[in-house]
């Protein structure tokens, strides 16, 4: 079922807007113009994890050698400080088995009183 979350102008680029959907905490992102949303429970012990900072991530292939990726994808989550990929909405550390719940998110214009195109959240 797909929920209209926001006017797309609302979350600028590096934004976030939380809202809530049929019962669920979700955070919309905005990373350089393209949407993301994510569920705001961290699977540790449930924090608020869409309120965590973005940062950018490094990464090494070989011990002393690493490159940082300026961009900011990764979310800390504001408790313990796992980390997560807004993109996929899985774990920094171990993107195998453990992930935070994502959902697709399009932007989508309707013929209605409300002005401009509209994101909306699918769950
Ligand atoms: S609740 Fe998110 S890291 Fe612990």
């Amino acid at each position: 079922m797909k929920h209209v979350v926001a006017k797309t102008d609302e979350i600028p680029p590096g934004g976030r807007k939380i809202v809530d959907v049929a019962g669920r905490s979700i955070g919309v992102f905005n990373l350089d113009g393209e949407y993301f949303a994510l569920r705001n429970r961290c699977p540790h012990q449930g924090g608020a994890l869409c309120e965590g900072k973005l940062v950018g991530a490094v990464r090494a292939e070989l011990p002393g050698e690493f490159e940082y990726d300026p961009r900011l994808e990764v979310l800390i989550c504001p408790w313990h400080g796992w980390e997560f990929l807004v993109r996929t909405g899985r774990s920094w550390c171990a993107p195998e088995w453990l992930r935070v719940k994502s959902y697709p998110v399009s932007v989508e214009t309707y013929p209605v009183a409300v002005e401009g195109p509209v994101l909306v959240v699918e769950i």
